[in-house]
């Protein structure tokens, strides 16, 4: 099979990764935090060193701040509903999935107020409508590093600084960019970034991060055992416990911190020419055929490792079908949990097929991909 679904979870994940996730289960795996026995002294340090990992990939002072999720949407439901309250104001793009979009359209039941900034047709925000949106009660501004449905690559340092100029809370989502493009949440003015580590990052599934700036002050979504001051009733607010409650997900964890390990030494920049590269031969091969629409900015520099299109006369879902059976090509058609950007690029009635690349592509598969969708425009014209 060639996959290009990595926009939904990379495959295949690097050798180190599995390696450690099955030395852990194995041979070690106690419950961290919890108790001084070697098994879980040694689980607990495993997990300590993903986030040493993860806070010197995104250039974090206290690696306590990192703290480990279950996924993308889980770290967005955190630091959203751990921040707004009723009578706040919150900018938001049209270029968001449903895990930034719904846990706002859930708290404007509860009196949050929300601005949703258009994209153009290629999906580009202007950071300068964000600004003219700004209001007396405004709190955040929360946006996608990369859109999933275009691959889109929004100005995020430009948002940061009006974020930072005005006071605001800036809220990246970074499912699409974590290891695919690189993030300083100091020169980005970043407050809390939210991500997968089963994306770009490589983990395995089941996995996530959300980094909090020590100057906020979170609720907590969850209350429980945190391993720390267990004859006090209160949940407390220490970092990273207070926000972890429960058994943590420590194979995972291991095995992502191995996997942010694998991305570094290859190193962000090597990882996003080499995606690039593997989007620009798409271009080049399907951006002119007749009958094929392609979305997003025709310039690979404004976007991420995703190619979505549609060929005329055929449904998006009968395309990806067809990939898949005749051509054991994995993709994503439909409209990818993200109704608004595919109202922004007029796909809101067709949905669009996504192909999306990882560092494990290779440029020999892209171009048996381009062939296969070219056979396939052409099968249907006749
Ligand atoms: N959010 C993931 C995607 O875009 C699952 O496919």
């Amino acid at each position: 099979m060639i996959y290009l679904d990595n926009a939904a979870t990379t495959f295949p994940k690097p050798t180190v990764s599995l390696r450690a996730i099955n030395q852990c289960m194995t041979s070690y795996c106690g419950n961290p935090g919890r108790s001084g026995h070697d098994m879980s002294m040694k689980t607990g340090e495993e997990v300590y060193k993903t986030r040493k990992e993860i806070q010197e990939l995104f250039q974090v002072e206290d690696a306590s701040h990192i703290l480990f999720t279950s996924n993308a949407t889980d770290s967005l439901n955190l630091a959203i509903k751990g921040t707004l309250k009723s009578g706040d104001h919150v900018i938001t793009t049209s270029m968001e999935h449903n895990s930034v979009l719904r846990p706002l359209k859930s708290l404007e039941k509860e009196g949050v107020q929300i601005s949703i900034i258009y994209g153009n047709k290629e999906g580009k925000i202007n950071p300068e409508l964000i600004r003219s949106e700004i209001r007396e009660n405004t709190k955040m501004i929360a946006c996608t590093h990369a859109s999933n449905v275009t691959g889109t690559i929004l100005p995020i340092k430009a948002i940061g600084q009006i974020a930072k100029e005005n006071k605001l809370i800036f809220l990246v989502d970074a499912s699409q960019s974590a290891g695919c493009i690189p993030i300083n949440v100091n020169e980005m003015n970043i407050d809390l970034l939210a991500m997968p580590g089963h994306k770009g990052l490589l983990g395995p599934l089941g996995t996530g991060v959300l980094y909090v700036n020590p100057k906020l002050k979170l609720k907590h979504l969850k209350e429980g055992g945190t391993g720390t001051n267990s004859r006090d009733v209160r949940q407390p607010y220490d970092y990273p416990e207070g926000y972890e409650s429960g058994t943590v997900n420590a194979p995972g964890i291991i095995g992502l911190g191995r996997s942010v390990a694998f991305v570094k030494k290859i190193g962000v920049n090597k990882i996003r020419e080499y995606e690039e590269n593997l989007i620009s031969i798409l271009h080049k091969e399907l951006s002119n055929q007749k009958n094929i629409i392609v979305y997003g900015p025709k310039n690979i520099q404004d976007k991420v490792g995703i190619f979505t299109f549609n060929i005329k006369g055929m449904e998006c879902e009968q395309v990806a079908q067809e990939l898949n059976d005749k051509y054991h090509i994995a993709v994503r058609a439909g409209f990818h949990c993200a109704g608004l950007a595919h109202k922004t690029i007029d796909t809101l009635d067709i949905g669009a097929v996504r192909m999306s690349v990882g560092p494990f592509n290779q440029p020999k598969e892209i171009k048996y991909v381009a062939q296969a969708i070219k056979e396939i425009n052409k099968n249907n014209l006749r």
